[in-house]
């Protein structure tokens, strides 16, 4: 072999070694830590596309929500970036607006609770304006919810 052949070979081994090994970080790891569960609900716009890293895309219309839920990894690396689509229509090919950020990370986790016996639940709303989260199920409209992210202006 070459050394550029070997080279390459180096490369590629550890990128594919590494991403083995990101890919089992993701949750669920453990049966024992903190229990969350992620509620996102669409609360007014015509359709949104979600993609929450290995979740999947989903279609949330309005007055809908996906959920899930998942146990704190051992090492408390549990983070769910997810990316948001809005359509207009549900025939729609291109999104009016898209945004990403972290629905599940560190400074989430502050504000869902880490409680070890009971479910910690973090709640989001999407409407035209952005993206709200509460730590309680508090129904719509609510002083419970706080704006966390819009749309376009980070
Ligand atoms: C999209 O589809 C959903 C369910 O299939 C329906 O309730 C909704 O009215 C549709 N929205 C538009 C804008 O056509």
């Amino acid at each position: 072999m070459s050394l550029l052949l070997k080279l390459s070979f180096c490369v590629f081994f550890v990128f594919h070694v590494f991403g083995i090994l990101s890919a089992h970080t993701t949750p669920p790891s453990s049966k024992w830590l903190e229990p969350y569960r992620i509620t996102i609900t669409n609360r007014e716009v015509p359709q949104v596309v979600v993609g929450c890293d290995d979740r999947g895309a989903e279609v949330i219309h309005p007055g809908e929500s996906v959920s899930w839920k998942f146990r704190m990894d051992f090492y408390g690396a549990n983070k769910y970036n997810c990316r948001f689509y809005w359509f207009e229509g549900n025939n729609s090919v291109t999104p009016r607006e898209e945004t990403t950020f972290p629905v599940f990370d560190d400074e989430i986790i502050k504000l869902c609770g880490r409680s070890l016996f009971s479910m910690n639940r973090c709640y989001w709303s999407i409407t035209r304006i952005g993206f709200y989260f509460s730590k309680i199920d508090a129904g719509w409209p609510n002083d419970a919810w706080r704006i966390m992210h819009t749309w376009r202006f980070e």
